[in-house]
């Protein structure tokens, strides 16, 4: 028999899952709701232990049933789970998909609970939630329950993500709800990514008790957790939300605009240093001289540190280089006459005190020396 559209496609990764994977189909299909077709899709990545071929065996050992298929799907290599995941959903005919582990921890009595969810509330997604009344979490040491509150909080505060359980392994969503949308394969936060890049979709929480594995072992290492830090910051960085983003663009010109002048305290320093050190017993060179090769050493220093520091730029092909380095001791030159003249203006025209005079004007003259090296000499966005 032909089954032509399944209404729930389930995907179960897998790797080394070979003592649950047989058990966890049965149980699986046990609790389907009569009425309701399935297609279970397990998305293994060449196991060792020899699950994807079990899962062959058993696919072929059971009596064809039109209402609830499964297929395999067996990747070349360990790719890991949200990739899987993105591999099932690409085969899923469903137009809800129910995303679980295989090993026991996502009990599927928790399936009819779902697809009775979203019949009661018309909603997107179910999220099987540990971290809500009624939820709980059996088995985990200490450290793991900690590294996964850690997790949930920064998806929450730094994400704003209002889900209790944005970590969950287990949900359930309608398909159309990604369509169109980019996942990034990398580590265990498929639904993290559902809830920061989808647009006012309604979510229901259901809780349930995760149990952790009795076979096997656990594939979350420390490349899983360096992996969510890097899924965090992206998500964080291509952000939606537009008044926090331009919250983050002041942020980022302030921050630069420090840097900057930092640096340019810093080549007053070396101005000061080396033309004291010219005219002493080291050369023993006329002031004016030591002067310009003073003026030379920290323009060259603030060039260099404003490159590498305060506008990241490791370019250093000589052409570019050499162009930016003529730009930048042209805008200092020029800041050194507008300084010049705004102090002459103020104190002579507007009688104006010296001290007050001498700040703005050199205020002004690294204000607009910042302003215009962001944007001529390192090609800089002025707002960016
Ligand atoms: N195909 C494939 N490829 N499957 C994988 C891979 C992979 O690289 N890595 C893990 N899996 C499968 C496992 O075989 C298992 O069925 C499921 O994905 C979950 O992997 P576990 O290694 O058992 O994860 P866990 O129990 O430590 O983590 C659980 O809790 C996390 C939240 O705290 C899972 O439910 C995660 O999804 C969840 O984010
Ligand atoms: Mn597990």
């Amino acid at each position: 028999m032909i089954q032509n559209n399944p209404q729930i496609s389930i995907i179960l990764p897998t790797y080394n899952e070979s003592q649950n994977i047989v058990n966890i189909l049965k149980l699986i299909r046990e609790n389907i709701p009569k009425g309701i077709s399935t297609q279970t899709i397990v998305v293994d990545d060449n196991s060792p232990d020899g699950t994807g071929k079990i899962v062959e065996d058993y696919i072929l050992g059971i009596k064809k049933i039109a209402e609830n298929t499964i297929d395999i799907i067996h990747r070349k290599a360990k790719n890991g789970l949200s990739s899987a995941i993105l591999n099932g959903i690409q085969n899923a005919k469903g137009d809800t998909i129910v995303v679980m582990d295989s090993d026991f921890s996502h009990p599927p009595q928790i399936i009819p609970k779902m697809i009775e969810t979203f019949k009661q509330y018309q909603c997107d997604l179910v999220v099987a939630s540990r971290y809500m009344t009624g939820g709980n979490i059996h088995g985990w040491t200490i450290k793991r329950k900690l590294m996964s509150k850690i997790a949930t909080v920064i998806a929450k505060k730094g994400l704003g993500v209002k889900t209790k359980d944005p970590m969950s392994g287990f949900f359930a969503f309608k398909k159309n709800i990604i369509k169109g949308l980019n996942f990034d394969a990398l580590g265990y936060k498929f639904l993290l990514e559902i809830l920061v890049k989808t647009k006012d979709i309604d979510v229901k929480e259901i809780p349930y008790t995760f149990e952790n594995r009795r076979f096997g072992s656990s594939k979350l290492d420390s490349s899983t957790i360096i992996d969510y830090f890097k899924s965090v910051w992206k998500l964080y960085k291509n952000g939606k939300i537009k008044t926090t983003d331009e919250k983050r663009n002041s942020i980022r010109f302030i921050s630069k605009a420090a840097r900057f002048f930092t640096v340019g305290a810093s080549g007053f320093g070396v101005n000061y240093l080396i033309s004291m050190l010219f005219t002493s017993g080291l050369t023993e060179m006329w002031y004016l001289h030591a002067n310009i090769f003073g003026i030379i050493a920290s323009i060259s220093t603030n060039f260099i540190l404003n490159k590498v520091w305060t506008f990241e730029d490791r370019d250093f092909s000589r052409k570019k280089t050499f162009s930016q380095f003529g730009k930048f001791g042209a805008f200092s030159s020029l800041g050194a006459l507008v300084q010049l003249g705004i102090v002459f203006t103020l104190v002579d025209s507007y009688e104006i005190v010296y001290p007050l005079a001498l700040i703005s004007a050199i205020g002004v003259a690294a204000l607009s020396n910042f302003i215009l090296n962001k944007k001529l000499t390192f090609k800089e966005k002025l707002w960016n």
